[in-house]
């Protein structure tokens, strides 16, 4: 591909509107990539990408004033997925690593899906969920400054210029890297919308889009009433000057576990030890011993048992057969974490409750032990907490499969990338119908709103992390060996692997307990 075409690709891909009239400015740059990814650190989604803007900031660049409308101080994307070398990382220093004396958690929950008792799943249901997801990110995209001239489906007419129209992706054909259709809907009424992508950036854009997704397409009408796009929109997420995000007012750290499988033969106790054991400052150094006391949030982003009956033939993966003894052997490695730190468990498709989503929390009666503990929170998947006021978006992630098999590129060993994706899209799991049960609750708790400072899930065992438009996300390992299953598909889980945050300054380290 032409590096004019890579760059526009680029900002298409983080969801830049890109007018056509800034292909010739790409074509004539030296360095057209570079000039893409200036855009991005000097301008947030809402500024279109055209010729004036684009000359504008070759101008400025070239004689170095800052552009007072710069909203985005930091680049927006930086995806670090570590390599591990040596043991840990830390990236706090020592002398920042205080007692915390006098110390008092600032815990808060902020989002806890209420999930309903009596739910039928008939077609009256599932016609009011999607329109409560339609709803929702509909008023997303709107908020958006360079979207106007809206049409519902129904009102779209021949021979209508550079218009846009909200819909469900509910049919995608990519008939060549030239030719694209997408069918979309309104779930309020029953008309369609038939939308023609001809152009290859497009073409290739769509096929990232999960169906199901609420995008915008922009385009023009001609006088047989066929719709052509020429810029298709995700919600996605803005880009937040540092200035608008929320930091911890002191030093103070959490930690990110998932998939701990308690009750599987694949279980690893000794790194759980080690971790508890850091937990209680008894890390092997000074610097460790300082770190793990300054440690003071735990989230664990579900499966933190094998669970009982969850697939063909478990019986012969698990030493525990008991759900109850399952929960209670994950509770009792929870009693010996100090008790001024606070923790949250969300389930996963391991966990004992309803597969669909949103799951319910843990109920009482398996978990006794951790329902009883006041500082373990039992929240739903998903949910959203507070933590030292750093909003943190919960999610097990069993839809990661899902879009992996449905998005060209996507990979099981870069979770990271999919959950970038989630974050386009403003949805956990858009696809309906697919590996990853949805409930049809009246309201769609898998919409992304409001925006999470930190994105925390699992379910793939494989440790990651890395940033999108100042979002933090991690993908945490897991507790468990390599199973018959994963070592089928050639996955190498991540096992001890633990990564934390400092929340003063929202910046990594990254632990080994193996
Ligand atoms: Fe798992
Ligand atoms: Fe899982």
């Amino acid at each position: 591909m032409d590096e004019d075409r890579k760059a526009i690709k680029f900002l298409l891909s983080n969801n830049y509107i890109v007018s056509p009239n800034s292909k010739t400015v790409f074509r004539n740059h030296s360095d057209p990539m570079a000039l893409a990814k200036k855009f991005i650190e000097t301008f947030s989604t809402d500024i279109k990408c055209d010729e004036f803007t684009l000359t504008k900031l070759i101008n400025n660049t070239n004689q170095s004033p800052t552009p007072n409308y710069k909203v985005n101080i930091q680049p927006p994307i930086s995806r670090k997925i570590p390599t591990i070398k040596k043991k840990y990382t830390i990236n706090t220093k020592i002398d920042d690593l205080t007692d915390l004396h006098n110390y008092e958690p600032k815990f808060s929950i902020i989002q806890e899906p209420i999930l309903s008792d009596n739910l039928v799943g008939d077609l009256n249901d599932m016609v009011g969920y999607f329109q409560n997801r339609y709803k929702k990110l509909s008023n997303i995209l709107k908020r958006r400054a360079d979207l106007s001239n809206f049409h519902k489906i129904n009102e779209v007419k021949k021979e209508q210029n550079n218009i846009s129209v909200i819909g469900m992706l509910s049919e995608k054909t990519i008939n060549s890297e030239n030719s694209a259709q997408l069918i979309l809907e309104d779930p309020h009424n029953e008309k369609i919308l038939e939308v023609i992508v001809s152009d290859p950036i497009l073409v290739e854009q769509a096929t990232q889009i999960m169906l199901d997704s609420v995008i915008c397409v922009k385009g023009n009408v001609n006088p047989k009433g066929m719709f052509f796009a020429t810029h298709i929109i995700l919600p996605d997420i803005p880009s937040k000057p540092i200035s608008s995000q929320n930091y911890a007012d002191e030093t103070v750290h959490v930690a990110f576990l998932s998939d701990i499988h308690v009750g599987s033969k694949g279980f690893l106790d000794k790194p759980m030890d080690k971790f508890i054991d850091f937990l209680n400052g008894k890390g092997e150094n000074l610097h460790l011993q300082k770190l793990g006391k300054n440690t003071k949030y735990v989230m664990f982003s579900g499966d933190v048992v094998d669970g009982v009956g969850i697939y063909p033939g478990q019986l012969d993966e698990l030493a525990m057969d008991s759900i109850h003894d399952q929960y209670d052997a994950f509770g009792s490695f929870l009693e010996r974490i100090p008790e001024d730190v606070q923790m949250v468990v969300i389930p996963g498709n391991h966990d004992m409750v309803r597969s669909a989503e949103p799951q319910p929390k843990i109920p009482e009666r398996y978990a006794p032990t951790l329902s009883k503990m006041e500082n373990v929170h039992l929240l739903p998947n998903p949910s959203q907490v507070s933590l030292h006021g750093v909003n943190t978006l919960l999610y097990h992630c069993t839809s990661l499969p899902d879009m992996i098999n449905n998005i060209p590129g996507m990979q099981i060993d870069k979770p990271i990338e999919v959950m970038i994706n989630m974050l386009k899209a403003r949805h956990l799991a858009p696809m309906w119908g697919s590996k990853t049960p949805l409930a049809t609750e009246p309201e769609d708790h898998l919409v992304i709103d409001p925006i999470p400072d930190i994105f925390h899930g699992g379910h793939v065992h494989i440790n990651g992390y890395g940033k999108y438009k100042g979002v933090q996300i991690v993908n945490s390992g897991t507790m468990q060996a390599q199973t018959s299953f994963q070592k089928s598909l050639n996955i190498d889980p991540t096992p001890g692997q633990v990564t934390l945050l400092n929340l003063k300054t929202r910046i990594p380290s990254q632990l080994d307990f193996m």
